[in-house]
């Protein structure tokens, strides 16, 4: 699959670190042109460095996807300077665990600001380009892939913000699967478990001692999942994978 995206373009929303810069380096790696949005510029200087260095071209997009004016600026200037628009991953994310009861509701808010809201502004943005990319790109075939989470398709105690912005998730992309599958656009899901990332840096300090007694074994790689979103982005035009739900070996919930 070495040069499957050649003369593509891809977005990669929380590229900066994590999943989302696994997946960047992946797509690039398969020749895609990859736009890369955060809002830690420094962060995605270097990696379009290194997707340089190694061949690739990329560019750096500082955007905060929860304000929609800066989600929709991502898409146009990812168009406007890379030629098209072929696959999205909408990958930012953050998870603020904690029981509901008694909950700093400003946690629910940034929740719900970036895992909901900015996955539906980058979605609606891109959705006109991606169509065009089905109907006459090169592969006629356009790809656009919602980072959810295991918490995405079961609920636990102490989560429950968080699994309800990733249902959330999970509903938006099956409805709008149905809605653009037979003009090729493909909406797949990602569904990861625990993954060694920066994401739980953001918990209460109470609430990350809890999690590392609970997630006592080796978890996933960022590019564990960033393997799982080139397999769905390379597949030929009438393939379309539509979820998948990858927890590490160990992880019983
Ligand atoms: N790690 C896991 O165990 C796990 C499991 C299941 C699902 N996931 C999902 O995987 C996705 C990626 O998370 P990760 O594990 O790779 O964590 P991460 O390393 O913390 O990455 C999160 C990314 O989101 C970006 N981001 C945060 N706020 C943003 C905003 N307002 N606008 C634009 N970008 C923003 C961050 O960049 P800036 O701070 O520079 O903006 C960062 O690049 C998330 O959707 C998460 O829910 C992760």
């Amino acid at each position: 699959m070495e040069n499957a995206l050649e003369g593509t373009v891809a977005l990669v929303t929380g590229a900066s670190s994590g999943i989302g810069e696994a997946t960047a380096r992946s797509l690039a790696g398969r020749g895609a042109a990859v736009a890369v949005a955060a809002r830690r510029k420094d962060r995605l200087d270097t990696l379009v460095t290194a997707i340089e260095a190694d061949g690739g071209r990329a560019l750096a997009i500082e955007a905060d996807v929860t304000d929609q004016e800066q989600a929709r600026g991502a898409v146009e200037r990812a168009v406007a300077e890379l030629g098209s628009l072929d696959t999205v991953i909408n990958n930012a994310g953050v998870m603020l665990l904690g029981p509901i009861v008694d909950a700093p509701t400003e946690e629910w808010e940034r929740m719900v600001a970036l895992n909901v809201n900015g996955l539906l502004y980058v979605s609606h943005a891109a959705l006109p380009h991606l169509t065009r990319a089905a109907e006459e790109g090169r592969r006629r075939v356009a790809d656009l892939v919602n980072v959810s989470s295991v918490a995405g398709r079961r609920a636990n105690s102490g989560s429950g913000v968080y699994n309800a912005t990733k249902f959330g998730v999970n509903a938006f992309s099956e409805s709008l699967r149905q809605e653009v599958t037979e003009r090729h656009v493909r909406v797949s899901l990602v569904e990861p478990g625990a993954v060694e990332t920066e994401l739980t840096d953001h918990l209460r300090p109470e609430i990350r001692d809890q999690l590392r007694s609970g997630f006592d074994f080796e978890r996933l790689h960022a590019g564990d999942i960033a393997d799982a979103i080139a397999y769905i982005v390379t597949r030929a035009r009438h393939i379309a994978i539509n979820e998948i739900l990858i927890r590490p070996t160990e992880q019983v919930r």
